[in-house]
């Protein structure tokens, strides 16, 4: 079994002090920084793009693990990946092909991940998965943080996770919406070793970010 990673989600940070908020995650034991990006038309919300993720790389080393929940997602990957994202992760239905989208992050040698949609079925991806590093499943539907984690999400971890043993494949599995103290044993046990997270991390505990990060990981 992998090691578990906790990503924190800076959707939920506060936006006109990234800087620092990323630097305080990274010394509470944070394993990398999950960086939503939104275009307000795969997803009906605006965040943050290339320039502002090129700003942040410099409060730390830890790598950025930039979910991209942008359409058309092809012509912007190169910009990503030169403003310093570590992971790339893209939606299927973000591309017109989703093979030369993950060509085109490996170009870059970056991490390469894959999300899917509550409602978007495992076999949409089944033929990728022997090409990618990293399938992130949503627990929500994406666009905003602080919903609630979708339960029926688990059923479709736990078949991802046979997959990959049955393939005998390495990639990660990362679970993101949703995730806080009482579900994350269930979803790590489903199969998962990457946890996305922002409103648990950054509300609960009065803020207490170490400590959120660590209940989160206990398992
Ligand atoms: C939603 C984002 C998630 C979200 C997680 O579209 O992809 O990463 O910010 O936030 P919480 O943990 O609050 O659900
Ligand atoms: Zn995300």
């Amino acid at each position: 079994m992998k090691k578990i990673q906790i990503s924190p989600s800076i959707l939920s940070a506060d936006f006109s002090e990234l800087g620092s908020e990323i630097k305080k995650l990274e010394e509470s034991g944070a394993d990398m920084i999950h960086v939503d990006v939104m275009d307000g038309h795969f997803v009906p919300n605006l965040t943050i793009g290339p320039p502002v993720i090129k700003s942040l790389r410099k409060f730390t080393n830890i790598p950025f693990d930039v979910h991209l929940m942008i359409s058309p997602v092809h012509k912007y990957i190169k910009d990503f990946a030169e403003a310093g994202a570590d992971i790339i992760t893209i939606h299927p239905e973000a591309t017109d092909n989703l093979n030369e989208s993950i060509n085109e992050i490996r170009k870059f040698n970056k991490k390469v991940g894959v999300s899917l949609n509550p409602d978007t079925d495992i076999s949409v991806i089944e033929n990728n998965l022997q090409d990618i590093d990293l399938v992130l499943i949503m627990s929500v539907y994406p666009g905003f943080g602080g919903q609630k984690f979708i339960s029926n999400v688990i059923e479709k971890i736990k078949k991802l996770y046979e997959i990959k043993k049955k393939l005998n494949l390495n990639f990660d599995i990362e679970v993101d919406g949703g995730i806080n103290f009482s579900n994350s044993e269930t979803v790590i046990n489903a199969g998962a070793n990457i946890l996305v997270s922002g409103t648990t991390i950054f509300k609960e505990n009065n803020g207490n970010i170490k400590k959120n990060i660590e209940l989160l990981k206990k398992y």
